[in-house]
């Protein structure tokens, strides 16, 4: 179904049942931003702070991407943040691929309706789902592929970034490239 506002697809989403994530959410975790970003970012799906507050990334991992966010003076005011899932996985378990499946044809409607020229992906479940199911983040994350008219780039999830900050100045590299990129829209 299209949807003619991002505010008619969240009433949508709200009361989304196509799977078994809905059953344990406190919210669901719809996306923040600016509806005419140039770039938008799309996580995983969200913690236990995300699905408390029925926010993206609004944890640790959050915190983290607000940072690299403002090495290259970007807010969230600027850009689009969502998820590939739009309700916790319980435990923080990786999405299972039905439930990514029952959920992208919200994504798609968020992008079809912002119009993004850039997508970040941020880790491997968004880089896999979104880009390539063949992804590496290690090996393939700040290199811009152009699919249909729009550059995406897959870098390491923030949550990965604090489990293993030795990534971390090759995830500002990538957040550098994303910054000139933006600059020679
Ligand atoms: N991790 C994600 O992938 N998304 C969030 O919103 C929060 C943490």
């Amino acid at each position: 179904m299209l949807y003619d506002s991002l505010e008619q697809l969240q009433a949508a989403c709200a009361n989304c049942q196509k799977c078994g994530l809905c059953e344990k959410r406190r919210h669901v975790v719809f996306g923040v931003g600016n509806p005419n970003a140039q770039v938008m970012f799309v996580g995983e799906g969200p913690g236990e702070q995300e699905d408390l507050r029925g926010e993206p990334f609004v944890g640790p991992a959050g915190h983290l991407l607000d940072q690299y966010l403002a090495v290259i003076d970007l807010d969230r005011t600027q850009c689009y943040i969502a998820n590939i899932v739009k309700c916790r996985p319980p435990g923080n378990r990786d999405p299972l691929p039905e439930e990514q499946e029952a959920c992208l044809v919200y994504l798609r409607e968020q992008v079809r309706l912002i119009r993004p020229q850039i997508m970040v992906c941020l880790g491997r479940i968004a880089a896999q789902k979104l880009m390539d199911p063949a992804f590496r983040v290690t090996r393939q994350h700040g290199q811009f592929v152009n699919k249909k008219g729009t550059l995406m780039m897959g870098t390491f999830h923030p949550a990965a970034l604090l489990r293993n900050p030795g990534n971390k100045p090759d995830a500002l590299l990538d957040f550098l490239a994303l910054r000139d990129r933006l600059a020679q829209l």
